[in-house]
């Protein structure tokens, strides 16, 4: 059991004032909004320049239990709170704002800032839920990285805490604030190919190598707070190839490439389908491979899963070289968009495409600012909790049928989409329930 106590001394970073009054619930921010990031590694430092570059709001405060290292994504690239802060401060400076970005250990210690309007969760994919939770009932707004949770159950419980507290929330699915993979779903979904029978959508393969069995722990480096790191988690032996960047190959974290790649493009899958809320009839996993037992790296490999929606039409997600693509098909010809752009079976279906370049930013910008404007407007943003919930949902309930591959082959299971759980399937449903410790359950 993690010792809550050094867990909160993790945390006493640089205590902040608490001047400016936060916002209160469904109030309006009167000036610009201000933004605190929690985790600040590969994504989170990305989502930060965006937002300091588009000059979107101002960044009050940064969180992270790593104070600062090498180890990423990219080997030589340094990240953590100190390089945030110090980023934020440089860039403040430069613009004549004042500089005054906090540094935080312990998100909670973040959340207690009544100056605080909004935050943004980026840390790996088990943190996801407790801190929107924590956040929603903070009275902040939240934008919150893709997939919307770790674990299918967590979703309901953040969709009740966002409109319990009359919050704002934002899925990172920024496809949804890019004007290619709007043009295309949305012309999807008005029937431009007709009626639509199948989608196909892509998830990439394993990027990143990790240790095979009887692999040995590692010392746990002075920057890194690990027991922080692992929260809700299973206590583990520390490992590099366990935390920064690659979380997303163990299941203790994350889902592998079906949360990691799928939550965009099955998330676009459903946009086309005109299905924000609610999920497939039935579930059957085709195909996956996973490394050999004892690797510290343990989500399948490669993978192929199909489903059947309401209306026939069918969805088949497979493992490819393109690490986002959704192909829409129907009877009047294919519309695909993704990572690459959008194609078509004919290129009169893309008559009134938009250039990316069009839109001037990139679709993290997009949405990032999409999130902000909504933060003032209190009106619902491009990607809510709920669809951020149902596209996650279809991603767990995929990976709970691939993880009883290894024993069961094949399996073919009726979903429920109102219930979201397997029918008389309770081995696959027990996978839907994630596994947390104190305090965190
Ligand atoms: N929308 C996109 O296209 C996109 C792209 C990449 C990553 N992501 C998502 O962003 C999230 C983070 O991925 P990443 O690649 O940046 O991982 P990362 O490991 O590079 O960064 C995560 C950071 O969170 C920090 N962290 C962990 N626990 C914390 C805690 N309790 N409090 C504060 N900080 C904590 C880590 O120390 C690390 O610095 C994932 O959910 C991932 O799916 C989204």
């Amino acid at each position: 059991m993690p010792s809550r106590r050094r867990f909160l001394a993790a945390g006493a970073a640089v205590a902040a004032p608490a001047f400016l009054p936060g916002l209160g619930r469904g109030a309006t921010p009167a000036e610009r909004v201000r933004i605190g990031f929690i985790g600040t590694g590969n994504q989170g430092m990305g989502l930060l320049k965006r937002v300091l570059a588009a000059d979107l709001g101002d960044v009050v405060a940064v969180c992270d239990v790593n104070r600062g290292s090498t180890g990423y994504k990219e080997p030589d690239h340094f990240y953590g709170r100190e390089p945030a802060a110090a980023l934020v401060n440089k860039e403040a400076g430069g613009k004549g704002r004042p500089a005054g970005c906090e540094a935080y250990a312990d998100f909670r210690r973040l959340l207690d800032r009544k100056d605080v309007d909004a935050v943004v969760v980026v840390t790996p994919d088990h943190w996801h839920a407790p801190m929107t939770l924590l956040a929603a009932d903070a009275g902040k707004d939240i934008y919150c990285e893709k997939p919307l949770s770790f674990a299918a159950a967590e979703g309901r419980q953040m969709i009740e805490a966002v409109r319990r507290g009359k919050r704002i929330l934002q899925t990172g699915s920024q496809e949804r604030s890019n004007p290619v993979s709007r043009f295309v779903c949305e012309a999807v979904k008005d029937g431009r190919i007709g009626t639509l029978r199948r989608v196909v959508t892509k998830v990439g393969f394993n990027n990143k190598v990790g240790p095979g069995p009887g692999w040995q722990a590692m010392p746990v480096p002075d920057s890194l707070d690990y027991r922080a790191w692992l929260g809700p988690a299973p206590e583990q032996p520390y490992h590099q190839d366990r935390c920064l960047y690659r979380f997303r190959f163990n299941y203790d974290y994350s889902g592998g490439q079906i949360t990691n790649f799928g939550a965009h493009s099955n998330d676009m899958a459903h946009w086309g389908m005109g299905l924000d809320t609610g999920g497939p009839l039935e579930v059957e996993c085709l195909a996956a491979t996973f490394l050999p037992a004892g690797s510290l790296f343990n989500t399948a490999t490669e993978t192929r899963f199909q489903c059947r929606y309401p209306g026939g039409v069918e969805l088949v997600c497979e493992s490819g070289p393109e690490t986002v693509q959704t192909r829409f098909e129907g009877s009047d010809g294919w519309l695909q968009t993704g990572y690459k752009g959008a194609t078509a079976s004919d290129p009169a279906l893309l008559a009134g495409l938009p250039e990316r370049a069009a839109a001037g930013r990139d679709p993290h910008t997009l949405h990032l600012a999409n999130f902000v404007e909504c933060v003032r407007s209190r009106q619902d943003p491009v990607a809510p909790v709920e669809v951020g919930h149902a596209s996650a949902l279809l991603c767990h309930a995929a990976n709970a049928l691939i993880r009883l591959f290894a024993t069961s082959g094949p399996t073919k299971a009726a979903w429920d989409a109102k219930a979201e759980q397997f029918v008389g399937h309770d081995a696959a449903n027990r996978l839907l329930v994630p596994v947390q410790r104190d305090p965190w359950a």
